[in-house]
């Protein structure tokens, strides 16, 4: 729990994408494109953006191809080389050339908790970041991940990143309760997952970032399976919360919920306008 550098980030992305079939049925939806670049990919730069270079992702039956995007596809390479369409792959070859990719498979969709319990032989006894490539968080200056890095530096245990909702969304997400310690930073007290309407305990809501520390895993272990039916990482984080300390920390930046049909469109006009913008 000492180390001051994080070097690995985990990505959960096993799941099915129920929401967007039929258009996951044979892709990957962290390969759903924002414009042209998967969502995928906007995780792993804003990971490396932050310093983190190894990337430890966790997949299931059916990914492949988040396998393949991060590898040499020879044939394409020989048909473009020389030609201006290499343009398109800067930031692809920029990612490959800077990142590591491991890969584990989750057998059964038994929640996030276990996704992350799935990836622990790819992590082993260090502190790691978790990026949910579906909410997709972007930001004029340091990204969400790098803000978090550099609080863990200062505090040195579980983070999670946490935006406030209207009182009628909380139960789609966890929520957590606590002690302000600054306008964006709270020492969590309680943590619900995905409430039932009513009783949430703020409007506080988790969104896909967190940096947790290795003392998780034994945690996850002794959990007992919740909201669902599956292993919650929202549980496991409220037992962390109550042996030492977890914080709760209100980032700057948007996010979309790219899991939603209504959150994809709005990131993909949002992008859209900004090539535009740029002039791309
Ligand atoms: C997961 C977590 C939840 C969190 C959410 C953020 O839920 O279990 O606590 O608020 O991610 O996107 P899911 O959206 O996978 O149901």
């Amino acid at each position: 729990m000492s180390q001051v550098a994080i070097s690995k980030c985990l990505f959960p992305a096993a799941g099915y994408g129920t929401r967007f079939l039929p258009a996951t049925k044979a892709m990957p939806k962290e390969m759903m494109p924002i414009v042209n670049k998967p969502l995928i990919q906007y995780g792993v730069e804003e990971a490396l953006a932050a310093g983190l270079g190894e990337m430890a992702i966790v997949t299931g039956r059916g990914k492949r191809a988040l396998e393949d995007h991060f590898d040499l596809n020879v044939e394409l390479e020989q048909q473009i080389a020389g030609t201006d369409k290499e343009d398109y792959l800067v930031d692809i070859r920029a990612v490959m050339a800077q990142a590591t990719f491991t890969y584990t498979r989750q057998k059964s969709m038994r929640g996030l908790g276990d996704a992350i319990l799935t990836g622990e032989p790819l992590i082993g006894d260090e502190a790691f970041a978790v990026l949910l490539a579906d909410d997709l968080c972007l930001t004029e200056g340091p990204g969400v991940l790098s803000q978090m890095v550099e609080l863990y530096r200062q505090f040195r245990c579980s983070i999670v990143a946490i935006e406030e909702v209207p009182a009628e969304e909380t139960h789609k997400y966890g929520v957590i309760a606590g002690e302000a310690l600054r306008d964006d930073l709270y020492r969590v007290e309680r943590m619900v997952e995905k409430p039932p309407r009513g009783e949430e305990p703020s409007r506080l809501a988790i969104i896909g970032r967190y940096i947790l520390t290795p003392d998780i895993f034994d945690i996850l272990r002794a959990t007992p399976v919740g909201r669902n039916g599956e292993l919650q990482i929202t549980d496991a984080l409220a037992e962390q919360a109550r042996r030492g300390c977890v914080l709760a920390y209100r980032f700057v930046g948007r996010r979309f919920d790219c899991g939603s049909v209504p959150g994809y469109v709005a990131a993909t006009n949002y992008c859209y306008q900004g090539m535009l913008a740029e002039g791309g």
